[in-house]
């Protein structure tokens, strides 16, 4: 009986073995009915699960910063504006960067943080016993070293989109913060835009019944910006690989439409993606290589395990208007945010009726009249954000939602709250950089999406 059993598990063994050189995946995989599975590496003796994670309330928030070029640099600007939260320390790879930031510190008559530069200064920072978080905006191939470093360094960490760049990458972020339990937040922006914000609540509220199909992007001509990245870093990335390397602004806020590992799982992943046209006029502009992977756009399309559909598009190469999609369609209802705004409600689900309009005449074949549609967004708008929208536009940050999103960060750490992102939000919704380049890879074979929780989701 012994012998069977170490006899099968030295030919599962050698079956991942066997099939992971020719999949070209940061894990072994294998290959049943045409499906691609990577394999789920086992938890560790005694390491739980972190659904639901809390942690020690933190009166003042301190705070590291690692990276400061565009993103990073706002942060610091943002933070300054948020009570309770203090920045104690600032790396970048450029100690220039590092004395600008210090220079904004001291405009606000804030106190000098502790500097650290260099391709190994963040160490030092994480190692420090005053930080309580660190946040980290460098270039994706860093993010996932930096945050397992400082969390097994004790500090929460908030970092940029994507989290990670490879399932590998994924599972060390779900890893580190089960065995640590220090809070691991991917910073998606993008759910706490206020349409989508506000669509969420009336999601919750059942407004469009339930919600089967969905559909968001990053869409975004980067013509502007390829020279402002530092060192070229993202131009580089996605010369080397295809799959959408960019897909959290899409999938996070409509993965919380269909509360993914709360209610439902992705189950597997199809990608396509086109040929590179101006990806490859750009390389050969910027970088002076013919050669360039990622293509222009690239379309994937998820089912869950409970028979719903996700439709994720990239393209930061054409010349075409900004768009994340956002689209849901419910069994009742119907919302999209781009190109144009509009929700498609039956009017016996709107509770608050104004006097004068024909609700009977709402059956969801067209949008709603602007009356209806703004009195839906007042009414649904979260509290959290209407406590503080007057101050987010102010500040900004997109508009404001990167200040909502900091202060939500900072509310939950400072009251030991969870966070409205867990590390499985981060790991799913950064996955799909390599699932999809392993589809596309594969004659755009169906790739199974790892269940990050390892089945705790629905226990
Ligand atoms: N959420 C959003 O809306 C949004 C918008 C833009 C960018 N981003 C993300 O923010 C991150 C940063 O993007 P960016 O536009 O600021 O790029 P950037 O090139 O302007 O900044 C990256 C910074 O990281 C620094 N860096 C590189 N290696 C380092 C190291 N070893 N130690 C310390 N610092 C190092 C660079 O010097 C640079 O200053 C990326 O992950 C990007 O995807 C998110």
């Amino acid at each position: 009986m012994k012998t069977t059993k170490y006899l099968l598990a030295a030919l599962a063994a050698l079956v991942f073995v066997g099939c992971s050189s020719r999949i070209d995946a940061s894990l072994p995989a294998t290959v049943k009915d045409g499906t691609i599975t990577l394999k789920t590496p086992a938890r560790a003796p005694g390491q739980v699960h972190a659904i639901g994670l809390a942690a020690d309330p933190i009166d003042t928030v301190r705070i590291g910063f690692i990276g400061l070029g565009m993103r990073g640099d706002d942060a610091v600007r943002r933070y300054s504006f948020i009570e309770g939260t203090k920045t104690v320390a600032l790396c970048d790879l450029y100690p220039d960067r590092v004395s600008k930031a210090q220079v904004f510190l001291s405009s606000k008559g804030l106190p000098e943080a502790a500097g650290y530069d260099g391709e190994d200064g963040w160490k030092a920072l994480c190692e420090r016993s005053d930080v309580d978080l660190v946040y980290i905006c460098t270039d994706w191939k860093h993010h996932t070293p930096m945050a397992v470093y400082a969390m097994e360094h004790g500090k929460h960490v908030a970092i940029e989109v994507p989290a990670a760049m490879s399932i590998k990458e994924c599972w060390a972020l779900v890893d580190a913060c089960e065995r640590t339990r220090k809070h691991c937040i991917m910073l998606e922006n993008c759910v706490y835009d206020f349409f989508e914000a506000t669509v969420l609540e009336m999601a919750k509220a059942g407004l469009f019944g339930e919600i089967y199909h969905v559909e968001g992007a990053y869409i975004h001509n980067l013509d502007p910006f390829w020279d402002e990245y530092a060192d070229n870093w993202r131009l580089l990335y996605n010369a080397q690989f295809r799959g959408d390397n960019y897909p959290t602004h899409g999938i996070g806020p409509v993965c919380q439409l269909l509360d993914i590992h709360r209610k439902d799982l992705m189950d597997y992943v199809v990608s396509m993606d086109t040929d590179s046209f101006n990806g490859k006029k750009l390389a050969a502009e910027k970088l002076g290589t013919e050669d360039f992977a990622n293509g222009d756009h690239t379309v994937s399309l998820i089912r869950t395990q409970r028979g719903k559909q996700i439709e994720i598009q990239h393209n930061v190469y054409a010349a075409r208007p900004y768009s994340r999609m956002y689209q849901a369609t419910g069994t009742e209802g119907f919302a999209n945010k781009y190109p144009v705004k509009g929700l498609a409600i039956k009017g016996k689900a709107i509770t608050r009726k104004q006097e004068g309009l024909d609700y009977d005449r709402l059956d969801g074949e067209r949008f709603v009249p602007k009356e209806v549609y703004d009195a839906l967004m007042d009414e649904y708008k979260p509290s959290y954000i209407r406590e503080i929208e007057q101050k987010a536009r102010e500040v900004g940050g997109h508009g404001g939602m990167d200040f909502i999103m900091d202060s939500r960060l900072i509310y939950c750490l400072r009251n030991g709250l969870p966070l409205d992102m867990d590390v499985y939000d981060a790991a799913e919704w950064s996955c799909l950089t390599e699932l999809s380049r392993i589809s596309i890879e594969n004659g755009s074979a169906p790739v199974k999406v790892p269940d990050f929780t390892r089945g705790d989701w629905n226990r």
